[in-house]
């Protein structure tokens, strides 16, 4: 359990700010006696502990609509002091709230319940994520807030939607997968059609299923009517297969990359990555937020034989979590209201483009993989009953072992697997939820926080049904033999400062402008200051990366392994060493990026290419 707590000052230190505002008002207090007036509050202040009141943790719940929920918070007086608290519940969708008592009088170390009662509107549509926040004031001053979010989620009959895994066909040696980028219509919300994008779907698209050695080709068809680009985020290909700004095809027009997958078995991503330069308007951020993104799941034969869970759709699923917004005729709102135009953040979550979705799950071990593919918001996912999992992979391959865990924080872009033992549990039901309320502002700071970065909330439920014939029980002690890249002679160091203008090094992408070259063979060290007052999750295109410190501390084994994003906090500095570079292109350039999708279309993003080595440098110039 988490506490908001608030120091004060004195019940002395007040009275006597009262009494010298009573008699002189506050401003000329300060300015006839600037020196009494501070000299007598900090010595009023000094000997006594700082009085602190604290509201237990933001709740959640599920239910259907016309329904009434309650919620019971405790609030403390931590202090010394007799306190008297007036209490207040505000719904942000204009739900019927009450809260009871509305006032309250605490004796030093009491605790009261609060009782919150939400009734969800009969009309309310399955999947809002209905928001209360409670604030308790206390008399007197300076004041005391205290604030806590609750949410209520709309039950819904949908189940979650499971894209369809695309094997691929063998044709003269080559696997081959396709995909349409088309216009559709989804009904995220009853009765109204929503104009959306998606991979031959109407809105996200098949999981693609790879297998590493293989060499593939996948034909990309854009039917939409805007140019459009699709790039494969944390696939180790050339730069001209990358599908950044650089490879853009004209709607009608088919392109079609092939690669060898590189790749060990990981959970990588899909998603259109154009920019808007001279000659286009198309940004990523908007095709995704219209729907444009699918997984991959990349196999390799040493993490077959390892026994995990890997039936897809059985024991094994993709979990795309995302944020809308909607207006009221169901089209996507791309920007929030009364909120400025910095990010597509919503209070909708969609699972696999579900809201508030059902899964059915075997009483077994059962894999998830879990992509945080919204455009700008952070989710601290959990299960709701607190139960650990096994966190067994982060962006790029699976970890070393499998850390056991409550907790999974992912920034946009990031992945993680993660396998829940419900084995005995038939029966039972079970939720995914985010838990936004815990890290507090050290998930995304105040000044670029909404509601839904500070409470906790539902995603998804999972009812857990009998078991498979043959299920999967137990986990490998070892999952992988990931080595540690150590920094060598030839090892090229680069240091990127995150501005607070959303450029890097002071500098906004520019398509025409080659920020770095790098060498085929060469690792190199990345050390990313964030010299801004806001979160960055940097991606790197091309080779994954391991990190090596956090404000010079090595990271925690959840992100000892190996990634392609990693999220930069205000005022750290990340350093990490990118595995050297597979393909030399000078004519095809991988990005760099933050990829809050908002800050890579406004230029927080460079680019770099790739020579040949020097050993293959002599022939080049014969
Ligand atoms: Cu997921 Cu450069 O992108
Ligand atoms: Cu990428
Ligand atoms: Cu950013």
């Amino acid at each position: 359990m988490k506490n908001l707590s608030l120091p004060r000052p004195s019940f002395l230190t007040y009275c006597l700010t009262a009494l010298l505002a009573v008699t002189f008002g506050l401003l000329t207090v300060n300015q006839l006696f600037p020196d009494l007036f501070v000299v007598r509050v900090s010595a009023a202040a000094a000997p006594n502990a700082p009085l602190t009141a604290s509201l237990s943790d933001s709740q959640m719940a599920l239910a259907p609509a016309g329904s009434t929920v309650t919620y019971t918070h405790f609030i403390t007086n931590d202090g010394v002091l007799p306190e008297i608290f007036t209490v207040d519940a505000v719904s942000r969708q204009g739900w019927n709230v009450s809260v009871s008592p509305v006032s309250l009088t605490l004796t030093s170390g009491a605790s009261a319940s609060l009782v919150l009662s939400v009734t969800i509107p009969v009309t309310a549509a399955p999947g809002v994520q209905g928001l209360t926040t409670l604030t308790a004031n206390n008399t007197g001053l300076p004041a005391i807030t205290l604030k806590v979010r609750d949410t209520t989620l709309v039950q819904s009959t949908a189940s979650l939607p499971i894209p369809p895994a695309q094997y691929g066909q063998l044709v003269g040696g080559e696997r081959t997968y396709s995909l349409t980028a088309l216009i559709s219509t989804t009904e995220f919300l009853p009765g109204l059609q929503t104009r959306t994008y998606g991979y031959s779907a109407n809105y996200l698209g098949p999981t693609l299923v790879l297998t590493q050695g293989e060499v593939i080709s996948i034909s990309v068809t854009n039917q939409l009517t805007e140019v459009t680009t699709t790039h494969w985020h944390g696939v180790d290909m050339p730069g001209a297969a990358d599908g950044g700004p650089h490879q853009p095809f004209d709607p009608g027009q088919t392109w079609q990359p092939t690669f060898p997958v590189i790749n060990e078995a990981s959970t990588v991503w899909y998603h259109p990555h154009p920019h808007a330069h001279e000659a286009s308007t198309a940004a990523t951020g908007q095709q995704a937020y219209m729907g444009l993104a699918g997984m991959i799941v990349v196999r390799d034969s040493a993490s077959n034989a390892l026994g995990l869970p890997q039936t897809y759709g059985v024991d094994e699923f993709p979990i795309v979590v995302q944020d809308r917004n909607f207006n009221a005729d169901g089209s996507l709102r791309e920007y929030p209201v009364l909120q400025n135009r910095q990010f597509r953040k919503g209070d909708y979550f969609l699972v696999n483009g579900a809201l508030a979705p059902n899964l059915n799950v075997p009483a077994q071990m059962v894999r998830l993989h879990v992509l945080n593919g919204a455009n700008s918001r952070y989710f601290n996912f959990g299960f709701a009953d607190n139960r650990s999992f096994a966190l067994i992979a982060s962006d790029n391959a699976l970890l070393n072992a499998p850390l056991t865990r409550t907790r999974v924080l992912l920034s946009p872009g990031e992945r993680a697997e993660i396998v829940v033992d419900l084995s005995g549990q038939q029966g039972q039901t079970l939720a995914l939820a985010a838990f936004n309320a815990e890290p507090g502002s050290a998930l995304v700071p105040d000044a670029f926080a909404d509601d839904y970065d500070r409470a906790n909330y539902l995603l998804l439920t999972l009812d857990v049904t009998a078991p498979t014939p043959n299920p999967v029980t137990t986990l490998p002690a070892t999952l992988n033999d990931i080595v540690p890249l150590s920094i060598g002679t030839t090892t090229i160091t680069r240091t990127v400062t995150l501005n607070t203008n959303l450029a890097l090094n002071g500098v906004r992408f520019d398509m025409h402008t080659i920020n770095l070259t790098s060498t085929v063979g060469v690792a190199e060290v990345w050390v990313f200051t964030n010299a801004s007052p806001e979160p960055h999750p940097m991606h790197l295109h091309g080779t994954p990366f391991q990190i090596l410190a956090r404000n010079g501390t090595p990271p925690a084994p959840d992100e000892q392994g190996w990634k392609d994003t990693v999220n930069v906090n205000v005022g750290e500095q990340v350093t990490l060493i990118k595995a050297p570079a597979s393909y030399a292109n000078l004519m095809a350039p991988f990005m760099y990026h933050c990829h809050l999708l908002e800050h890579e279309d406004k230029g927080m993003m460079g680019q770099f290419v790739v020579q040949a080595g020097q050993w293959f440098l002599p022939l080049v110039g014969r």
